[in-house]
This record gives structure tokens, C-alpha cells and sequence, in this order.
């Protein structure tokens, strides 16, 4: 598994102990040359993350590629989540690198599983990056202004529930692009505020605009995700639980 020490990552080896899990510094996907090398020795099931060079050295060798893509393909204008076969529209430069590792994915290998997810929170990564929920209890704790955009919806989606989704879905024989998160739609403010709940922190939460905060990449209005081909998890909000419960059982 490439990428192993992030979000997600973290969540797939807990699951996965014994697999070859490697990070950036082990093994970049930029570096072609290595990949070939360690593809044979780690005799991989499956690899999650990157682009043109895994696609390339798993086609060579046959091994199931799961790769992970992100609901930012789209440009967010429809009034209705995003499935599929919807027609993709990538507004950042992140975005449209990601489309085009989609592309470069499906084209070097067109049995390649593409996982689009959405908004992923869990217990962070191995290199203390905080994820959106840990955030706002640290920031809300320090006593400092909560203002979080209210015009942009996401799909909050749970590290540890898209792992396990992820794993079955590998051993499945499902191919292509399949949008998995947690079921239902809200926007980042609200996201905050029910966190605050959840955590018992009793805080103000200010809705502003994204054009009012600035951002200097532009996101999707409607950054929702729904699936043709697969099940969502379980309601975020019931994950964001689960996840308080993992945090501060
Ligand atoms: N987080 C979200 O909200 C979100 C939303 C939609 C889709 N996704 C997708 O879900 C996947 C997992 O996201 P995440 O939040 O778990 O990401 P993350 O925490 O940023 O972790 C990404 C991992 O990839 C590694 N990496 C970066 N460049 C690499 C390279 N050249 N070679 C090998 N490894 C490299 C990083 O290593 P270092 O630690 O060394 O940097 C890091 O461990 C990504 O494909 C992302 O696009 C995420």
C-alpha cells in the first residue's frame, strides 16, 4: 500500500497489519524505477494511491490497483450529489490533477477500481496533520472564533468506515469509478457545529461565504457524492459518533 502513513492510510493498515505499507519516503510514485523494484518483492493484493507509474508497474504485473480520487472532479453547479457517470468539471489545480491521475489510471489499466470519496475525517495521520473535527475542538477549546464556510456541502465521510468499504470492494470485481462515503449531505458550518455537539463543547459556530473567507483555491459548491454501484456507509452523522468514541471512549 503506497501512502500508508496518511488519513486514510493509517485506517487501511490497521486493517491490513500485515501488508506492505509504505510511505512517501520508502517509496514515491514519482520514482518509476523504484516502484518496479518493489512491486515484486512486496507481492502486493492491492495498492491504493497513485497515479501513471503504480497504474503502470501494477499493469505489468497484474496486481489488483484500488486508487483513491476525490469529489472535487466536479464543479459542484448541479442541485442534486453527484453520481458516476455525471459529467466531471474540475475547478483547482488539486482537482484537475486528480482527474487527470483518473485518467492516466483508467487508461493504463482499465481494471482499475477509481474510489472517488468526499470531506474524509478520522484520528489523523501518523505525522499530527489534524483532520476537520479534531480541528475545531482544538481550536474552539483555545478559545479562538470558529467562522466556517456555510455554501459549500460535502459528504463528511469516515476514514475508518471508507477502509473497511475499500477493503471489500478490492476483493470484489467491481472496476471503474465508484463513489463511496458516508450517507448525507451538509455543509462545513454544520459539520463544526454538530462536531461541537458531539464533543460537548459548547461554541458559536459563524457561517460566512467562501468568498468572504477567501480561499485561494476554488471548491465546489456541491461537493456531495452519491452511488449507482454501491451501498453508502452508514450517516455521517452516526460515524462522527462512532468516531467521538474511538477518540474519548
Ligand atoms: N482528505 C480528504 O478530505 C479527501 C477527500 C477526497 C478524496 N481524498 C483522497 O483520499 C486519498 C487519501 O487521502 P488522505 O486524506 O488520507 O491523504 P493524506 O493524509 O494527505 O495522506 C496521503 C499520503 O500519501 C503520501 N504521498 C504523498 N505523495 C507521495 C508520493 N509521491 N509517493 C508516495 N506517497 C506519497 C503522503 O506521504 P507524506 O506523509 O510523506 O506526505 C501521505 O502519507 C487521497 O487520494 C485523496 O486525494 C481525500
Amino acid at each position: 500500500m503506497l501512502g500508508a502513513g496518511g488519513l486514510l492510510g493509517s485506517e487501511l493498515m490497521k486493517l491490513l497489519p500485515d501488508s506492505a505499507g509504505l510511505t512517501r519516503t520508502q517509496l514515491s510514485v514519482t520514482d518509476l524505477a523504484a516502484l518496479n523494484a518493489a512491486l515484486p518483492h512486496h507481492s502486493p493484493e492491492a495498492n491504493a494511491q497513485g497515479a501513471f507509474n503504480v497504474a503502470l508497474a501494477c499493469a505489468q504485473r497484474d496486481v489488483r490497483l484500488i486508487h483513491f480520487s476525490t469529489n472535487f472532479v466536479f464543479d459542484g453547479a448541479l442541485e442534486r450529489p453527484y453520481v458516476e457517470t455525471d459529467v466531471v468539471g474540475p475547478l483547482s489545480v488539486y482537482a484537475k490533477s486528480k482527474l487527470e491521475g483518473e485518467k492516466l489510471t483508467s487508461m493504463v489499466m482499465p481494471r482499475a477500481l477509481i474510489i472517488r470519496t468526499a470531506a474524509l475525517f478520522g484520528a489523523g495521520s501518523g505525522h499530527g496533520k489534524l483532520s476537520f473535527p479534531e480541528r475545531i475542538v482544538q481550536r474552539a477549546t483555545a478559545g479562538e472564533r470558529l467562522r466556517v464556510v456555510s455554501d459549500q456541502t460535502i459528504n463528511p465521510t469516515y476514514a475508518a468506515d471508507l477502509a473497511v468499504a475499500a477493503i471489500a470492494l478490492a476483493s470484489s470485481e467491481m472496476e471503474g469509478v465508484v463513489h463511496v462515503v458516508n450517507a448525507g449531505c451538509t455543509a462545513w458550518d454544520e459539520l463544526a457545529r454538530a462536531t461541537l455537539v458531539e464533543f460537548g463543547v459548547a461554541r458559536e459556530v459563524e457561517p460566512v461565504s467562501s468568498a468572504d473567507l477567501g480561499a485561494a483555491a476554488k471548491r465546489p459548491a456541491n461537493g456531495c457524492l452519491e452511488s449507482t454501484r454501491t451501498q453508502a456507509l452508514r450517516p455521517w452523522r452516526e460515524a462522527l459518533s462512532e468516531f467521538r468514541r474511538q477518540a474519548s471512549p
